[in-house]
């Protein structure tokens, strides 16, 4: 068996355990599914075979959803990853799910999600405590919030790319080592290098695989691993936390800000709204450590390598980085208004987040009885939202598979394009984003052409997509 199907057999058979686990019932699908067309697949595993088949094929789950949708229209039930699901696609569904108006969908963790996360994590939170929590988290991710991390951004996008030419670079491990770098400093003020970098980062890695792992509270297993990660983080960011309250040590990082947010709340000064204690600290700073990290990382190697396979694009792309560079006086560094006048880029990062849809699906559970395109959904069922196929809808896509940013020339229809989500739920963490991606393209266009030492198109059978081979490649000077 190659190493890829046993990969996804141990999915399966984790996803299958944990339902059994969990103990839902085959048996006993909710009664008022009946009217939702749809097939449940086979006994225990539902469809999830082909489900995951498809999932990790260059298509990603669009062969599977199309094909259901041929059958069955564009609101389906089945039966995948333990779990009876009714999945919808189209800018309606979008827009009833995503603005989630009146609060009728939660957000929809797996168990491990939610065990490893910890109850106050903004993803485990609904309604007015996410709004609030939301809140706290916005400010240090605004733009202008962003603006003292650039010099570090920009000085290890450098010293990275420094490190390229002569030889093999997977892509995907630069850009996760970038990506994880800058979420440390931001965060704590985690030095790039040194002993506790490399603790946090394996750490990170175990909590990030303990995600889609056996439900398992038991030495050795993956999701045991990924809590006792967790607790080292926990431990690490308690001393850290511990040293800044005592006046120790001071660092304009996020977690400053948010510690001076609870402290006016503790001195009775501030309203009990900016009150944050030290578990809603750790929660939301592993939450956002866990949502920014692998959706960052697969957005930056998709992007370069989408250039690579569209070189008109990349040949664009490459001439607004040139002049930004030459009509700069003196030195060779960027600055953060160049950083932030980058239009083509702009759209080069919408086009590559419309091609890749590094988050397939959101997944949500109704918090009351809706209805939907006709269909009655009830309280407690899960819907996932189909992106993949909003994204590669030819009425507003034409020629959806073409990688072409001109498409943003134009402002899209609402609800179409999704790459960081719509409404309550939006990415807070876009202008980040956008921004650790903005600087590296900005170097590594201005220095290197590189080329694929292997064309292949499969994705990893992970949540967030990214190529399966990491994206080999040798770059050499321009
Ligand atoms: C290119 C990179 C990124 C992409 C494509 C992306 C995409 C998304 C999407 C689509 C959602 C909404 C999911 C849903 O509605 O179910 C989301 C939510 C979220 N993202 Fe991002 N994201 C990225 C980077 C980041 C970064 C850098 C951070 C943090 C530093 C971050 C933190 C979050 C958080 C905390 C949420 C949950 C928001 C909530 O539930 O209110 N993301 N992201
Ligand atoms: C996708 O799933 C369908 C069944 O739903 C299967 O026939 C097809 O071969 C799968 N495609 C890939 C690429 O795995
Ligand atoms: C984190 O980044 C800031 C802003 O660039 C910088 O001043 C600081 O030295 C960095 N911290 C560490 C520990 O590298
Ligand atoms: C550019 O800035 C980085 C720090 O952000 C610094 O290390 C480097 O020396 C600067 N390079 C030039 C040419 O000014
Ligand atoms: C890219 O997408 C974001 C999020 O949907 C949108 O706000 C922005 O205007 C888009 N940018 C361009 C250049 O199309």
């Amino acid at each position: 068996m190659s190493f890829f199907s046993s990969v996804m057999l141990v999915i399966i058979i984790s996803f299958v355990l944990s339902f059994l686990l969990l103990h839902y019932s085959w048996a006993s699908p909710p009664k008022e599914m009946d009217q939702i067309p749809g097939s449940l697949g086979w006994p225990i595993v539902g469809e999830s075979f082909s489900f995951l088949s498809n999932f990790s094929s260059p298509c990603g789950i669009y062969n599977f959803i199309y094909q259901r949708q041929q059958r069955y229209g564009k609101v389906f039930k089945t039966f995948v990853l333990g779990r009876f699901t009714v999945f919808m696609s189209g800018r309606e569904a979008s827009k009833i799910l995503l603005t989630g108006k009146d609060g009728i969908v939660r957000l929809n963790l797996f168990y491990t999600g939610k065990q490893v996360l910890g109850p106050t994590s903004l993803l485990q939170t609904s309604g007015d405590a996410h709004k609030r929590l939301r809140r706290l988290i916005a400010e240090p991710l605004s733009v202008d919030g962003l603006k003292k991390y650039f010099q570090f951004m920009n000085r290890l996008a450098i010293e990275t790319l420094d490190q390229w030419p002569g030889r093999t670079v997977f892509v995907l491990e630069e850009a996760s080592t970038f990506t994880l770098k800058v979420i440390g400093n931001m965060t704590m003020s985690l030095e790039p290098t040194g002993e506790e970098q490399q603790k946090f980062r394996a750490n990170f890695k175990l909590i990030s695989s303990s995600f889609a792992s056996l439900p398992l509270k038991i030495p050795g297993t993956a999701f045991y691993r990924g809590i006792k990660a967790r607790d080292r983080m926990y431990a690490m960011l308690n001393s850290i936390i511990y040293n800044r309250r005592s006046g120790n040590s001071f660092q304009q990082d996020f977690l400053e800000s948010l510690i001076v947010k609870h402290s006016k709340g503790a001195d009775g000064e501030g309203s009990e709204d900016n009150k944050l204690t030290d578990t809603q600290l750790k929660d939301n700073i592993l939450t956002l450590l866990v949502a920014g990290h692998d959706t960052t990382t697969s957005a930056l190697t998709w992007l370069i390598k989408f250039l690579e396979e569209n070189p008109a694009v990349l040949n664009k792309l490459r001439v607004e980085h040139l002049e930004i560079q030459a009509n700069r006086k003196g030195g060779t560094n960027l600055t953060w208004s160049e950083v932030n006048n980058m239009p083509y880029t702009a759209k080069v990062i919408n086009e590559t987040l419309r091609r890749a849809t590094v988050l397939p699906w959101f997944s949500r559970k109704a918090s009351e009885d809706f209805e939907i395109d006709g269909y009655k959904i009830k309280k407690g069922w899960s819907i996932n939202l189909d992106v993949v196929s909003i994204h590669h809808d030819p009425q507003v896509f034409p020629n959806p598979y073409k990688f072409d940013p001109s498409r943003f020339d134009a402002p899209i229809k609402p609800f179409s394009f999704l790459g960081f989500g719509s409404g309550p739920r939006m990415c807070p963490g876009m202008n980040l984003a956008k921004l650790e991606i903005s600087i590296f393209i900005h170097h590594l266009l201005c220095r290197y052409k590189w080329t694929t030492l292997e064309k292949d198109d499969s994705v990893l059978p992970t949540l967030v997509r990214m190529p399966r081979n990491k994206y080999p490649i040798v770059a050499e000077p321009l």
